[in-house]
């Protein structure tokens, strides 16, 4: 039985003091649902902050990305060894990521590594442009993401890690993949992927969450599909009532 996730990815919003409130709101909402795994991944700046405010706490803090090195000439960057002991989670590969800050897969793949080696849980980002989906290139090439993420790992490390399923067009435009569709590629495609490389057993062990366009509207129906284990939520995390009740119905 996989643990469900609801994992919030706050992106570039919240300063500081915003997101100390909103992890408050968030905690005195849903502290007692542990049957379902809470992640909170705030900017860099606000994760000193937001983790005193999640002290005791049962929700987990995550991390929204992280270099490869351990340490070095990375202007602007945060490695594994600063965020240890810090958060417990990490966002790796995410579309915007590859989109604007030239993240490959073989990028992903050394920051899967560095975040395991550094005791993190990575939640690893793969999903198809609108273009891709269009010319039915979905499967084959989210499934080369997945393989190239994986690169190099061995089964006991790739039972530690999530993977989330983001179709690009569903990100921030109100549109989500409608369950069906998030389930063919989260089973047919990711899960299937994961069985091919390491075995059916490892590949039912391994959570699966779909992203893009979620909401206390949608996530009964995604949540009902046999292959998907939760959400990774961009805007609707940022409402404490939304993503509160997305805890609540899963
Ligand atoms: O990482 C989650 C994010 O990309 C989804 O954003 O706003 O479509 O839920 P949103």
């Amino acid at each position: 039985m996989r643990t469900p996730m609801m994992a919030g990815n706050w992106k570039m919003n919240k300063t500081i003091a915003e997101a100390v409130e909103l992890a408050r709101s968030i905690r005195a909402q849903v502290e007692g649902f542990s049957s379902v795994e809470r992640v909170l991944c705030p900017a860099f700046v606000c994760l000193p902050a937001v983790a005193e405010a999640l002290q005791g706490s049962t929700i987990a803090l995550g991390a929204q990305n992280m270099h490869w090195a351990d340490s070095g000439a990375y202007t602007g960057e945060v490695s594994g060894p600063m965020l240890q002991g810090l958060v417990s989670h990490v966002i790796i590969g995410h579309s915007e990521r590859r989109q604007y800050f030239a993240e490959t897969d073989e990028t992903v793949n050394q920051k899967i590594h560095a975040a395991l080696r550094h005791g993190l849980t990575p939640i690893v980002c793969v999903g198809e442009s609108l273009a891709q989906n269009e010319a039915g290139e979905t499967h084959e090439f989210v499934g080369g993401q997945v393989r190239a993420a994986l690169a190099g790992l061995e089964a006991e490390q790739v039972q530690r890690i999530i993977i989330a399923y983001e179709p690009i067009w569903a990100i921030g435009t109100g549109k989500a993949a409608t369950a069906e569709q998030a389930q063919a590629i989260c089973g047919g495609t990711v899960r299937a992927t994961l069985a091919e490389l390491y075995g059916d057993p490892v590949a039912q062990q391994v959570r699966v969450l779909y992203g893009g366009s979620t909401n206390q509207n949608n996530i009964r129906e995604i949540m009902e599909q046999p292959d998907i284990d939760g959400a990774l939520i961009g805007g609707a995390s940022l409402q404490a009532d939304n993503y509160s009740n997305m805890v609540r119905i899963t």
